[in-house]
């Protein structure tokens, strides 16, 4: 794929970014102190807010959690390719997202754990998406979820994530149901035909909030996925695809997207990284979908990398997770806002005007440039500063602060 150009420029106004480069903070509806100036300030605040278990449950993957690691890997391998004195100075992010316009190529991924995370749960961040302007895939493990997902954000872009849990029937009355809520795509998860194994402590028998029946999940066939595709009118989504075979199988049967992803490194381990496995798909597909891309992607520079390889769109899983736990609604807003000033300030200084023009010929092969840090440190490199200072805190005060 090379250089596309920029046809329009139809971008959603200022960045946000002064011209000093300095993030500004901004206060918070709710009154609270907090502002969130990084992402990582957010990354500290959720650590403090959630349990141990539930944090554990929120960032581990499966078994030696490489698949896990090789979703973040595979970002730290590759290195932007910058072009100065290009005029540039102002950039087109918005995206198409079956029809609606996305503000940003960024989509809420389906977690099924939401209301473990804050008491805004499913409802904040479906109010967040919607405020914001990106689509949300409501998780179909919420209990609920697609009736309050769809209460809580009428007008926003909602997909529904469906794993496939009875028969035939079952399949299309739960689509039927999806579009009767005003959801815009139907996204099939096909991962997950077993739970993967996580071990991570302090509790490894934490499988309490994804609960598969492993009777239809596991017995789901392509032929049964082509059935359903052909009953619903809304464009389906197939998620978990990582092999350009299966890619193909998929833009066969009429999917009008095919989500590269590992389920954040929590179903097979030893895999590669999501990112790595975007181009052979991308290949397979040749355009006859949409692309969407999930798996490690925490910065700005992740979903441009994920672009120039192909995706229309990326999706952030824990990023936003991380948000809602640390201020509900307003942190996952303040995540997607962070979001957009990297995308921006990146492609400005990338000398891009859209995203359309990105292609691997912004991209080489590079080292990780933080080898011995886990994934989450190596994407937030102050994250162990802020960390120590609240704990440091913590214990002058005597406060338990989770
Ligand atoms: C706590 C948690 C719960 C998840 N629940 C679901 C789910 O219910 N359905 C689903 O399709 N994927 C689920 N996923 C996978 C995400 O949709 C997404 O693929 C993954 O989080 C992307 O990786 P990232 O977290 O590194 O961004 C879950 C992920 C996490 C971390």
């Amino acid at each position: 794929m090379g250089a596309r150009s920029c046809a329009s420029d139809v971008g959603s106004g200022a960045s946000g970014i002064g011209w000093d480069g300095m993030r500004r903070r901004f206060p918070s509806p709710t009154g609270s102190a907090e502002t969130f100036v990084t992402s990582t300030e957010i990354i500290a605040a959720a650590r403090r807010r959630l349990a141990d278990d539930v944090w554990a449950y929120l960032v581990g993957g499966a078994e030696t959690e490489t698949t896990l690691a090789r979703d973040r890997d595979a970002f730290d391998r590759i290195a932007l390719r910058q072009r100065v004195l290009t005029g540039i100075e102002t950039t087109d992010v918005a995206a198409d997202a079956f029809g609606r316009r996305s503000r940003l190529p960024v989509i809420l991924s389906s977690i099924g754990s939401l209301d473990q995370l804050h008491p805004d749960g499913i409802e904040g961040a479906a109010k967040a998406a919607e405020a914001f302007g990106v689509p949300i895939a409501v998780s179909s493990v919420l209990k609920d979820g697609l009736v309050r997902g769809a209460r809580a954000a009428p007008s926003g872009i909602r997909w529904f994530q469906l794993y496939i849990d009875g028969d035939a029937t079952w399949a299309t009355a739960a689509a039927d149901r999806a579009e009767a809520a005003g959801y815009q795509a139907l996204v099939v998860t096909v991962d997950l035909p077993v739970m993967g194994l996580r071990e991570r402590p302090p509790s490894p028998d934490l499988p309490r909030f994804e609960r598969p029946d492993g009777r239809h999940r596991a017995r789901l066939s392509w032929d049964d996925l082509g059935a359903l595709v052909r009953r619903t009118p809304l464009p389906v989504v197939i998620k978990g695809i990582t092999a350009a075979e299966d890619a193909a199988r998929a833009c066969e049967i009429g999917a009008a997207g095919i989500w590269v992803s590992t389920h954040g490194g929590r179903q097979l381990d030893q895999g590669l990284g999501a990112l790595d496995c975007l181009p052979e798909v991308s290949a397979s597909v040749d355009g006859r979908a949409r692309i969407i891309l999930d798996g490690g992607v925490r910065r700005g520079t992740d979903v441009i990398k994920a672009i120039a390889l192909g995706a229309d769109l990326v999706a952030i899983g824990r990023l936003y997770g991380f948000g809602l736990a640390a201020a509900g609604q307003f942190g996952v807003e303040r995540i997607l806002t962070l979001l957009e000033e990297e995308i921006r300030t990146t492609l400005v200084l990338l000398g891009v005007g859209c995203l359309a023009a990105l292609g691997p010929h912004m991209l080489r092969a590079a080292h990780p440039a933080y080898p011995a840090q886990d994934p989450l440190h190596r994407a937030f490199p102050h994250l162990a500063v802020l960390l120590e200072q609240a704990s440091a805190t913590a214990a002058e005060s005597g406060a338990i602060t989770r």
